[in-house]
């Protein structure tokens, strides 16, 4: 088995935990009989944007090729390129024209990550947040009327459609019954936006018919908001559209400590286009260039990335190690209290990989 990947370090941290990343990857390549190509791109980082007045050539998609995914580290440097600019001429990019209909986040309480909910173990968090990542709230339908008088207006619809709503649904089921608990959560609002979140519902009543083995519930997103913070062992697999999904994607791993952890996956369930695997945090510019950021957001995606390329045996080996090394105090970072530095965190994870 042989998996073409593009790598994009991007800015600031993202240059220095993409080595530990890849380091990872080819260690899993070597044990578990398979290999990977590796295609670094220097794009889609704010030095190409200095150079060439934008984020990616016209062609990226064609420099890009048909990779079978691609491993992103962080992009944005605010103090040169505005962050909007940088996100848009990016990451959403990719997003939206490979169709990556999916956000996947695993929300998991990790050993030697100091839980900020008081009284929690490793083991009693352990879910995945699913939100819809192309539609929804984040449309561009509206506009503005008497713009810069006191009778302004501005509208913005949200937008979801049965194909796309249904989508991200299905994957979120499919996802519960690969799963011990088999639980749908679905984030509504359904008694205050009285549209599009009661015909959410229905579709989540229409799909949940399929799954006769999957049992499902639904909360406000208000209240769920709570729920995170007060209950989160009544989780397993989270659905929300685009909106209340970015919220919850970032309140549930801020649940779980520290955000140099956390992975996501950008898919693309169809594989019609390649899936984007990246850390949840971004470039970090108050502590880049020192060597010391958290490599295992970036790691824990390369395992997130083997999964979806259907290297499960390595992608869970890959997790065992993070999880003994994290238990180490010598052997994390400084953001969890160690002494470790990027470089060495990494290695040790490779070595524990054995
Ligand atoms: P950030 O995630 O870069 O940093 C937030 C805080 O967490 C900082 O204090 C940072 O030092 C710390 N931190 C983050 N990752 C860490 C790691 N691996 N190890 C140890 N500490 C870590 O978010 P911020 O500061 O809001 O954004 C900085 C830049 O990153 C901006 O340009 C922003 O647009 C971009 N960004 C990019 C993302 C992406 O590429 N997907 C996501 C979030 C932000
Ligand atoms: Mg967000």
């Amino acid at each position: 088995r042989n998996y073409s990947i593009s790598v994009i370090p991007g800015d600031g941290i993202g240059k220095e935990v993409m080595p530990e990343g890849v380091r990872v990857l080819e260690r899993a390549a070597s044990l578990y009989g398979f290999s990977i190509e590796q295609t670094w791109q220097d794009f889609a980082c704010c030095d190409y944007y200095a150079r060439h007045g934008q984020m990616m050539p016209d062609d990226w998609k064609e420099r890009i090729g048909q990779p079978d995914a691609i491993f992103f580290g962080a992009v944005g440097w605010p103090d040169t390129v505005p962050d909007h600019v940088s996100l848009w001429g990016s990451l959403l990019q990719f997003r939206r024209e490979y169709d990556q209909y999916v956000n996947l986040r695993p929300v998991r309480l990790m050993p030697g990550v100091p839980c900020p909910l008081v009284g929690r173990e490793p083991g009693d968090i352990d879910f995945w947040v699913v939100r819809e990542n192309t539609e929804g709230e984040y449309s561009s339908v509206g506009g503005k009327m008497f713009p810069g008088t006191p009778r302004e207006v501005v509208i913005q619809e949200t937008v979801m459609t049965r194909h796309g709503t249904d989508r991200v649904l299905r994957y979120a089921f499919d996802l519960a019954a690969t799963r011990d608990r088999k639980h749908v959560t679905s984030a509504t609002k359904s008694n205050g936006i009285a549209i599009t979140m009661p015909w959410w519902d229905e579709r989540v009543e229409e799909m949940a018919k399929n799954y006769p083995t999957v049992t499902h519930d639904k909360y406000h997103i208000d209240i769920l908001t709570a729920q995170f913070v007060l209950n989160p062992d009544r989780f397993d697999v989270v659905v929300a559209s685009n909106l209340f999904g970015d919220i919850l994607s970032d309140l549930g791993p801020a649940c779980t400590g520290t955000i140099g952890v956390a992975p996501s996956g950008n898919i693309n369930p169809d594989r019609t286009a390649p899936s984007l695997f990246e850390p949840v945090h971004g470039s970090a510019p108050d502590i880049a260039g020192k060597g010391i950021a958290n490599p295992v957001g970036q790691i824990w995606s390369a395992a997130m990335m083997l999964e979806h390329l259907g290297e499960a045996d390595a992608a869970a080996a890959i997790m065992r190690a993070v999880e003994t090394v994290l238990a180490e105090p010598g052997l994390r970072t400084g953001d969890l209290k160690g002494k470790a530095n990027t470089e060495q965190c990494g290695k040790a994870i490779a070595d524990a990989l054995a």
